[in-house]
């Protein structure tokens, strides 16, 4: 799995997708820049969601909120006093980590050990083996699981109940050392605020201490009643955005998985206080759904429900996704209540009430939410899509099977040779299609070598020019993922192409 993830990473390199940031200084840790090809995906990602959240529902709407915000709204949602992370350090190495993330590392490696289990009783037992009856019956694996199971709720008893002492007393028990130094030395766990704060106004004494977002959700949740009115909704609604959202995170690993600027897709749903529990069952379906929609394997997902929950909910689930390195959250649906716009109308003094028509009386709205890491999202249908395929001749070729509404190139139009007018007949293809599609022209190199460079980078159709087309005004159209091809008319490209990609 170690070696998926690093061909995912240098892959991302290699195509133009994701980049170091500021590669040239040595790079800037957990921040990156997304390349000429990336920027690309995670727009057609961002659109997805974006067609799939706004513009197939009525009532839902999208803003484009600052990112700087009065400072009091920090204090309102909680951010100044409750949006912190456990850190502990060790004492020989002064290396800093965060304690949930240690302990999440040992069950990590617990579970490592019961799949190691698993795979060698399956080679044992061979076509006979049955993995549920295995796991159900092998004391072995059902202490490990058992391990696992304690080790995780009495860390999120004791965050919950912030008993931060007991997070190092469980640390201590289990006898976790410093992963690099081997180390057991800690110091007490402490808590560390996540968000990065700036400054606004140019002298000395009239700065006021801002803060870098660190969710986009507060941008809807001042706005609640601003487009209320002058979008005349009505109760249950929504109100979406997608935007940048910067956390100070201490460990900053796995790539786009945990950056420190990053960008969200989120959307709140205003409902009436007690149907929190249909709506929140509503939006988790309907995130699934759209989650399943783009064909990466049901089996790649699944939910988690909290038992620790954030400051602001009163339930809450994760979509989790089979990343290179294991199930990890993806999106968060959290029924938020109204402590958001309660906490806002206290520090604001202003009202956020909605007026119900049909009950004749005024009230504070409950908020379902679905939030989702657009970074995230990339580096899932990213690693999910990159495939080694052992070809009928004995070859292996890398395809880079992106839903093919998503890739960033949709076609790549390919002249067989440089000469006999085929060029100009390619780029008057290009010339043609660029207008609904994003396409590229390419003439380098043998056709073959073509294709596989199309492949790997994701690219769903290849057309190709040749001699015949000059007679017959027909190409032929390369499919990516099954490598058949097509001879199809010149004036039929656009449908064929549109067919595949369009939602
Ligand atoms: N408004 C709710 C909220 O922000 P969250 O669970 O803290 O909830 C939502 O974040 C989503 O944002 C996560 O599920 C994840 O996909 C993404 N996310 C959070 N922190 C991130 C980080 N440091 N890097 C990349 N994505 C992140």
């Amino acid at each position: 799995q170690d070696d998926k993830f690093k061909k995912v990473i240098s892959h991302a390199k290699e195509y133009g997708y994701v980049f170091q940031s500021s590669e040239i200084y040595d790079g800037l840790s957990a921040v990156y820049d997304y390349a000429q090809n990336g920027a690309e995906l995670k727009k057609n990602i961002r659109d997805y969601w974006w067609k799939a959240m706004v513009q197939m529902n009525e009532n839902i709407v999208g803003i484009d909120a600052a990112i700087f915000m009065h400072p009091t709204t920090w204090k309102a949602s909680g951010h100044v006093d409750a949006f912190n992370d456990p850190l502990i350090d060790n004492k020989d190495s002064k290396k800093r980590y965060r304690a949930d993330v240690l302990v999440e590392d040992y069950c990590a490696k617990i579970e490592a050990k019961i799949n190691k289990e698993v795979a060698k009783a399956a080679k044992r037992f061979g076509e006979s083996f049955n993995k549920e009856e295995f796991v159900s019956t092998n004391g072995r694996v059902l202490g490990y699981q058992e391990k696992i199971k304690t080790t995780l709720s009495r860390m999120a008893k004791s965050l919950e109940s912030e008993d931060l002492a007991d997070v190092k007393a469980l640390i201590e028990e289990l006898e976790i050392a410093d992963p690099l130094t081997g180390s057991k030395n800690w110091t007490d766990v402490k808590q560390f605020n996540l968000m990065f704060g700036t400054k606004l106004g140019a002298s000395a004494e009239s700065a006021m201490d801002l803060y870098l977002r660190p969710e986009t959700a507060q941008g809807i949740f001042v706005n609640f009643l601003n487009v209320q009115k002058t979008g005349r909704m009505k109760i249950p609604f929504g109100i979406a955005q997608t935007g940048k959202a910067f956390r100070n995170e201490i460990v900053a690993r796995q790539f786009i998985f945990r950056m420190r600027e990053f960008e969200q897709m989120e959307m709140q749903f205003f409902i009436k206080p007690g149907t929190q529990k249909k709506w929140y069952k509503h939006w988790k379906e309907h995130r699934m759904k759209w989650h399943l929609s783009l064909g990466m394997g049901a089996d790649n997902y699944r939910f988690h429900d909290h038992e620790k929950l954030a400051h602001y909910a009163d339930a809450a689930s994760d979509i989790e996704f089979k990343f290179p390195f294991g199930f990890k959250e993806l999106e968060g649906i959290h029924s938020r209540t109204d402590f958001d716009l309660k906490a806002h109308e206290e520090h604001s003094g202003k009202k956020l009430q909605y007026f119900d028509h049909e009950d004749n009386a005024s009230y504070t709205p409950y908020v379902l939410e679905t939030s989702i890491g657009l970074d995230r999202m990339f580096l899932a249908v990213f690693s999910n899509s990159l495939q080694e395929e052992a070809l009928e001749n004995g070859t292996t070729r890398t395809v880079f099977k992106l839903p093919s509404v998503l890739a960033p190139v949709k076609a790549a139009i390919l002249p067989l040779v440089k000469k006999d007018g085929l060029p100009e007949v390619a780029r008057k293809i290009v010339d043609e299609l660029k207008w609904d599609f994003n396409v590229i022209y390419d003439e380098k190199d043998a056709v073959g070598r073509r294709y596989r460079r199309q492949d790997a980078n994701g690219t769903p159709f290849c057309i190709t020019v040749d001699h015949d087309t000059l007679e017959d005004n027909m190409v032929t159209i390369r499919h990516r993922d099954t490598m058949e091809q097509q001879r199809v008319k010149i004036e039929d490209l656009r449908n064929i192409i549109k067919e595949e990609v369009d939602v």
